[in-house]
């Protein structure tokens, strides 16, 4: 096993902020990963485990010995009807994965095209968009137990899969790397066309009959047109979630504000942060070499040089004046470290 010291961890999240690890090594297999959590017992070393980097921000350096997760496979393990079993490593690139599905020709991963980060971090906040979420594809996982170095396997139950949170983000929060995926995918499509401007964008490339490479296509151009990419701006999609609110605040918000975007759930009413970031004037504002994007107000973004402590700071300065102005509490969708 090769540990370095003191390693720079800006080519490693997407955000590109330059925080070190005080350690740091790459695990390609389940036996390389346990001898990491032993190494890291043996020196009373705590841990941190990296996927893809792309839903954390970094506000300091990590004291600890970062492992970075590099257990690849994609492999079909089981094929009823028309119904396919796929086990996937959790080092794997999460596009890559829909890439591959397409060329094989497995539905069900089309509307997921293009969301940066890993396989193995795509449970731990239930990754959605386009109408999609991983718990709608999702058949288990295999996880191994940091203390004990057991492993456990979790059904889509035990995950407790909610918007953007798993159990993996609550009660069993540092307690297991996940180590592959199952995912439970199809021969035959079932297309979600009602979301987003999907329908619009397949009119315009003139496709009728929909496919899922067409879908694909069209979810990448929708993203493509609207979301930064990390190789050319620090980014990690949306900072904030979508919140939830009464239905009586929200039809008051509608009466001042016509234009507002909102969609009844069990809840109540999910509101666009987007729109609410927008209305508060912070669209496109940059502060140093941080800002919020100009094109969706959701994303906040390093142009380069920016810190984690500038976009944690921006980013309650952005909490605190949709408050003030909507009476709306934002909550971080990315994990501050
Ligand atoms: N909007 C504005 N101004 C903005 C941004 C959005 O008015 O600056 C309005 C839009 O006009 C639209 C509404 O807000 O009416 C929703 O916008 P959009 O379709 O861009 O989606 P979103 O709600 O901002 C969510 C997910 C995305 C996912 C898209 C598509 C969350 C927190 N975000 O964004 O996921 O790609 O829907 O399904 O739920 C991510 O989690 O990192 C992510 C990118």
């Amino acid at each position: 096993m090769n540990i370095q010291e003191s390693i720079s961890l800006k080519p490693f999240t997407t955000f590109g902020i330059d925080q070190k690890a005080k350690y740091f090594t790459r695990v390609g297999s389940l036996y390389e990963l346990k001898a990491a959590l032993l190494a890291a017992k043996e020196q009373q070393l705590p841990v941190f485990i990296l996927g893809g980097g792309s839903n954390i921000l970094l506000t300091r350096d990590i004291d600890a010995l970062v492992i970075k997760l590099e257990i690849k496979g994609i492999n079909l393990v089981k094929e009823e009807g028309d119904q396919l079993w796929v086990e996937v490593g959790a080092g794997e690139m999460w596009h890559e994965l829909v890439l591959h599905s397409i060329a094989q020709d497995w539905a069900g991963l089309e509307n997921l095209s293009l969301i940066p980060g890993t396989v193995g971090a795509s449970p731990m906040q239930n990754i959605g968009a386009y109408g999609v979420e991983i718990k709608d594809v999702f058949d288990s996982l295999q996880a191994m137990h940091r203390e004990t170095l057991e492993m456990h396997s979790f059904d889509a139950e035990a995950c407790q899969f909610g918007y953007r949170e798993s159990v993996f983000k609550q009660t069993l929060k540092d307690q297991y790397v996940i180590t592959s995926v199952t995912f439970r995918l199809s021969k035959t499509p079932k297309f979600h066309l009602e979301y987003g401007a999907i329908r619009e964008v397949l009119a315009a490339n003139g496709i009728e009959q929909p496919s899922i490479r067409a879908i694909s296509d069209a979810v990448i151009q929708i993203r493509q047109s609207k979301l930064p990419d990390p190789k050319e701006i620090g980014n990690a999609g949306s900072f904030f979630k979508n919140p939830t609110i009464a239905n009586a605040q929200f039809d008051a918000l509608k009466a001042e504000y016509p234009s507002i975007p909102g969609y009844p759930s069990a809840e109540g009413v999910k509101v666009a942060a987007g729109w609410l970031i927008e209305h508060a004037g912070w669209k496109g504002k940059r502060i140093g070499d941080v800002g919020v994007h100009a094109k969706q107000a959701l994303v906040l973004v390093n142009y380069g040089a920016g810190s984690g402590e500038e976009l944690k700071s921006l980013s309650e300065q952005i909490q605190a004046s949709v408050f003030e102005k909507f009476g709306i509490n934002l909550q971080p969708e990315v994990n501050f470290i």
